[in-house]
């Protein structure tokens, strides 16, 4: 693989994008076969956030008007306005899945889910009409001022542990409904992949192309590189890597790209969670591949075909249950892209900064 300069491939599935609305969907849904892909699944933490089935299908026909050339999935936003009934619906207007925030934990999650017991109806139904329930599967921080209060201070909640503190409730969930299919979405740590892999087949991981290659040093003083969850130790990485290699389907892509405008990344206030990695997304991970077979976290040999058209694409879309109806490939080249230093365009007010700005990566034609 490291030895490999030009690669054919299918069009790649990615699992989780933010694509916006208004201006910024503008801007970066026209990115996305840039990147190498032609279908996505789109959250929907909107503002306001995408509760209504209505809402979601008017989304949907936003972004087909950006690029129609780009298939899109689509999910609700689970809110307490989210029946059972309203299940029924989305699954007969089409819509795949539903996401749940816990409440304050990310971007836009001020109306997410408090208790999940409230939403056992919901995912009974889901369960039942074989909806996809994608997890971003964080507890909230403990907020600052009550840290002295608690006599064990470990039990406090940060941004480090907030992901592990999450997985008792992806068991629960689990146990209890054993036949919901659920993404545990970016996982980020080793406890998170060991947690899906403790489920039975129902239950999967999404990977960020960006959690392959940062950790904590890279976010702590550059805001391009800071995302919930955030990266976290070399060895969680490094177990992601392996995940990526070892996944026999378990594991697949979802970029969680996430775009911010530069100014609320740079800005004076508090800066926005959110790596932008859309127009790069497969050749990201390609990189971030090469570099753990040069550190020798995974072997040459096991970075197969086989794997890189399943993560890239064949195993999310096996779980999704959807068809790659126009079968498209494309042709990568290995330093032979350019990664923007910035993405705007004359009319538009906003502007985005990608990850890995200026450097070179592959080049992806169709
Ligand atoms: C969220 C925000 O400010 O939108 N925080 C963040 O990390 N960006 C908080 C929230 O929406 O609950
Ligand atoms: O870093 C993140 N940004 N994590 C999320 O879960 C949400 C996302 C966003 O919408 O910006
Ligand atoms: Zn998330
Ligand atoms: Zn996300």
């Amino acid at each position: 693989f490291a030895s490999i300069d030009d690669l054919e491939l299918p069009a790649a599935f990615d699992a989780h994008v933010h694509l916006r609305d208004g201006e910024m969907s503008q801007l970066v849904t026209l990115t996305i076969r840039q990147g190498g892909v032609n279908q996505v699944y789109v959250m929907p933490n909107l503002v306001p956030p995408v509760t209504t089935v209505q809402q979601c299908l008017e989304y949907r026909d936003r972004l087909k008007a950006i690029e129609p050339n780009v298939e899109y999935f689509m999910s609700l936003y689970l809110h307490e306005s989210v029946t059972p009934d309203v299940i029924r619906e989305a699954k007969k207007a089409g819509i795949t899945g539903v996401k749940s925030y816990p409440a304050g934990v990310t971007t836009n999650s001020s109306s997410g889910v408090v208790d999940y017991k409230t939403f056992y109806p919901v995912f009974a139904e889901m369960e039942k009409q074989n909806m996809i329930l994608n997890l971003h599967g964080e507890v909230p921080s403990t907020p600052p001022h009550a840290h002295s209060s608690n006599t064990n201070g470990s039990n406090a909640i940060t941004i480090l542990n907030a992901e592990p503190a999450f997985l008792p409730t992806l068991k629960t969930l689990h146990t209890l409904f054993p036949n919901l299919r659920i993404i545990l979405e970016h996982c980020s740590t080793a406890a998170a992949l060991e947690a899906v892999r403790a489920c039975g087949r129902a239950v999967v991981g999404t990977i960020t192309a960006h959690h392959l290659s940062l950790i904590i040093d890279d976010w702590a003083g550059d805001p391009f590189c800071f995302c919930k969850p955030v990266a976290k130790t070399p060895e969680d990485r490094d177990a992601l890597l392996q995940a990526v290699v070892s996944s026999n389907g378990r594991f697949f892509l979802g970029t969680d790209s996430a775009p911010h405008d530069s100014r609320k990344k740079r800005g004076e206030d508090k800066i926005a969670a959110g790596v932008f990695t859309q127009p790069n997304a497969v050749g990201l991970v390609l990189d971030a591949l090469e570099k753990g077979v040069e550190r020798g976290v995974i072997q040459e040999a096991s970075v197969t075909t086989q794997v890189l058209e399943g993560f890239l694409g064949g195993w999310g879309r096996r779980f999704y249950g959807i068809e790659d109806g126009k079968a498209e490939k494309v042709v990568l080249k290995k330093q032979q892209g350019q990664i923007a230093d910035v993405l705007k365009k004359d009319g538009i007010g906003v502007e985005v900064v990608p990850f890995r700005r200026g450097e070179k990566t592959w080049s992806v034609t169709w």
